[in-house]
């Protein structure tokens, strides 16, 4: 549907990897480590840190997740349900952004497509903050090819 960016993807990914799951002995591989043996280090350097300053979010942010998800979630779920095992076992394989079109296009399951794009990325960043991603000083736009880069891998680890 919407065009991939891999190379955002994957620096993003492990970016928020390395940064989320502090403690779990992950064996990822280091691309960025190659990538220098043989790139020039000063003009690579650029485009990273702002890619990976968009990928944060707010504890606002999270906060306005909490209160939508208090007011419009918590008719048929547990807030505890998206921090459980089985939660992190199943998204641990996906992405931000497949969670973002989960609760967007289906639910409240009422009402599906009713959150704004804006409430639906606070409902995630709350979820996010939820399994141990730690805010940050911008918010998590809610922009596709943002989103779909941010891996939850790290949930795995709690
Ligand atoms: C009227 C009941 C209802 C409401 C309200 C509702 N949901 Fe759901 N939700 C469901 C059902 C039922 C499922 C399971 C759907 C399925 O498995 O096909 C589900 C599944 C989900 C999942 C997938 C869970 C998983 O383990 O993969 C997420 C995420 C989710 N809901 C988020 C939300 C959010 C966020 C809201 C509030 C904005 C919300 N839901 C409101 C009924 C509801």
């Amino acid at each position: 549907m919407t065009p991939k960016s891999k190379p955002i993807f994957a620096l993003l990914g492990t970016f928020l990897a390395a940064c989320a799951s502090s403690g779990g002995p992950d064996s990822m591989p280091a691309p960025a480590a190659e990538a220098t043996a043989e790139a020039p280090p000063a003009p690579a350097a650029d485009p990273v840190p702002a890619v990976m300053a968009s990928a944060t979010f707010t504890d606002d942010q999270a906060d306005l997740g909490r209160d939508l998800f208090r007011a419009q979630c918590t008719e048929c779920h547990y807030s505890s349900e998206f921090s459980d095992s089985q939660f992190k076992f199943k998204w641990s394989r996906r992405s931000a952004g497949n969670l973002y079109n989960l609760i967007q296009s289906s639910m409240p399951e009422t009402a599906p497509g009713s959150l704004t794009p804006d409430e639906a990325v606070a409902v995630v960043t709350y979820i996010m903050r939820m399994n141990g991603f730690e805010p940050g000083a911008s918010e998590l736009p809610a922009d596709r090819a943002v989103l779909d880069g941010i891996s939850l891998a790290s949930i795995r680890g709690e």
